[in-house]
């Protein structure tokens, strides 16, 4: 293990705050002083176009940001990372995310700790695709003969997110008549709602699960084989002898994990279950056989074609100079709003309805990555880390929180994400409704850098009080990203983008983006609170005075 580079102790991180210091942000200037600034700053990535323009940067800035990149050593981190090096020092793992998207026959095989991690992807990807293939054709049946026209993916956290994600994003793929439902929640609402139009008997339940140890996932996966079993039984398709309740949990069930004698502990047979490995973390996992549900719903070509994408974006980051490296480009520009701007909080915003899961998936794989205090070597970082991901489909975002992003008084990023071609084409009255929308991301990306100055309130009529309020300061920076069309390729892209720039902020911080201690904690007490909630006088003595006086409340009004 490398010890970590303390980014503030590097020259670049001195040349950095001294031109924070001294430059005073202009985009107005900026762009008026030099007509290629629109094209210099923006980059092809596969098939997207990254305008990076509107961001308060300088050729000055952005060279000491490469600077940054160079001395905290992000292109060696990398290739160590592609090579199977244990990144994940505090699980002393390989992460390997990478690996999921390699082509077959990709050459030189890659072999890490003795394993053809080549061989190993390609078996489980022509397993899943055989299986989707078989559900899709009418070859898989429940247990009473009929065809699954529902698939409900049972999984929380990296098992669930990514792929409802990509589900919602993608739908227009959906060609096979089967429609993909995700349970995650342990609120009962969650399975009792999104089972509660359903039929068992064309229900094929996946329960996906890295570890198969989760709280939620377990319980509701044990919830999900009551409801079939009951369903089963109370149409008279099954007695309720155990083979008979065995053999709809074979029809009914199938799983996704590492841990494959959980998942027979279970009662799914093994032939039924499709393996990852520890060298993928959960929320880096919708690549793996975590997106069996996308196989399913959308065709194993589909998701062939997904991790195309997510491989034309690890092959950029491989090859492409730092200077043109548009995921490094864009975790420096992070690290410059969050460590020297002293941005809290970055927003992600669609401009594409199928996205409205987007910033939640971003959630968890940036803020689940970044969010630590300690570097891999566990000593303390020596800045502030990961910033919080927001964020909402444009326009309705529009009419909620873009205020605040205008004229507040906190700067906030914002990625803008658009795409020229809609999924659904319509028109008003002779309007392109697609056009309208995109007329909407273009004006509010000028807006914010460029905004409104007081003369030009006032050239509008404005006098008084009323001119401050109606004033646009700008300078609110933006990244604009722009795609032909959301295709599973193009989505594949733009995933990978935001985990190479995470993978960048965290290597410049100095942190293991790839463990998630901070989520242990809440976990453990709640197995110690589960008994006090239930009445055991023990476990209730046992809490502190709050939680206590919480379990009373609950307990008076508890019907
Ligand atoms: O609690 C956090 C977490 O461990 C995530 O990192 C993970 O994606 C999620 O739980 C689900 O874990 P599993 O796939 O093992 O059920």
């Amino acid at each position: 293990m490398t010890a970590p580079v303390d980014p503030t102790a590097t020259p670049a991180w001195s040349e950095l705050t001294a031109l924070h210091e001294s430059v005073r942000a202009d985009l107005r200037g900026w762009f008026a002083a030099d007509a290629s600034r629109a094209e210099r700053f923006s980059f092809p990535l596969a098939d997207l176009h990254v305008d990076l323009s509107k961001n308060l940067v300088t050729d000055d800035i952005l060279a000491a940001l490469l600077r940054l990149a160079e001395q905290t050593g992000v292109a060696e981190r990398y290739a160590a990372m592609l090579e199977g090096a244990h990144l994940n020092t505090s699980e002393d793992r390989a992460v390997l995310h990478t690996a999921l998207r390699r082509p077959a026959g990709a050459s030189p095989a890659l072999v890490v700790d003795g394993q053809d991690v080549d061989a190993d992807v390609q078996s489980v990807l022509d397993a899943m695709g055989a299986f989707a293939d078989r559900v899709r054709g009418g070859d898989w049946l429940g247990v009473t003969g009929k065809k699954v026209t529902h698939v409900v993916n049972i999984g929380i956290g990296g098992s669930d997110l990514g792929p409802v994600m990509v589900y919602e994003a993608l739908k227009p793929f959906a060609d096979a008549g089967i429609e993909a439902r995700f349970v995650s929640n342990i609120d009962p609402t969650d399975l009792a709602q999104k089972t509660a139009d359903l039929d068992p008997e064309n229900t094929l339940f996946i329960v996906a699960s890295k570890t198969f140890t989760t709280l939620e996932t377990l319980t509701n996966a044990r919830l999900a084989r009551e409801w079939l079993w009951a369903g089963l039984t109370a149409s008279g398709a099954i007695s309720d002898a155990d083979d008979a309740r065995a053999d709809a949990v074979a029809h009914h069930f199938v799983a996704v994990s590492t841990a494959l004698d959980k998942v027979a502990a279970f009662g799914i047979d093994p032939a039924n279950a499709f393996g990852f490995w520890d060298w993928v973390g959960g929320r880096y996992s919708v690549d793996s056989a975590i997106g069996l549900s996308l196989a399913i719903a959308l065709g194993p070509e589909a998701f062939r074609d997904l991790l195309a994408g997510f491989h034309d974006v690890d092959e950029h980051v491989r090859t492409t100079p730092l200077e043109r490296n548009v995921p490094v480009l864009m975790g420096l520009l992070n690290v410059w709003y969050g460590n020297f701007h002293g941005a809290q909080s970055h927003a992600v915003l669609p401009y594409a309805q199928q996205l409205s899961r987007f910033p939640a998936y971003l959630q968890q794989l940036t803020m689940e990555s970044n969010g630590k205090s300690v570097r891999w070597d566990g000593t303390p970082v020596t800045t502030d880390t990961g910033e919080v991901f927001w964020g909402e489909p444009g326009t309705n975002g529009q009419h909620a929180f873009y205020q605040l992003i205008h004229q507040g008084t906190r700067l906030i990023p914002a990625d803008f994400i658009a795409f020229v071609n809609p999924a659904y084409p319509l028109s008003d009255g002779g309007q392109d409704v697609h056009e309208l929308f995109l007329a909407n991301f273009l004006a509010q990306t000028k807006a914010l850098a460029f905004g409104k100055t007081a003369e030009e309130v006032e050239a509008e009529g404005t006098t008084g009080a009323l001119v401050a309020a109606r004033t646009f300061a700008g300078n609110r920076p933006t990244t604009s990203i722009f795609a032909p069309a959301l295709t599973p390729r193009v989505l594949g892209q733009l995933i990978a983008l935001y985990e190479h720039i995470t993978f960048t902020q965290g290597t410049i911080w100095g942190i293991n983006s790839f463990d998630q201690w901070g989520v242990e904690l809440g976990k453990q007490l709640a197995m110690q609170i589960a008994p006090a909630i239930g009445g055991d006088e023990s476990a209730i003595e046992a809490q502190d005075a709050s939680t206590r006086a919480l379990l009373a409340y609950y307990r008076e009004n508890r019907k």
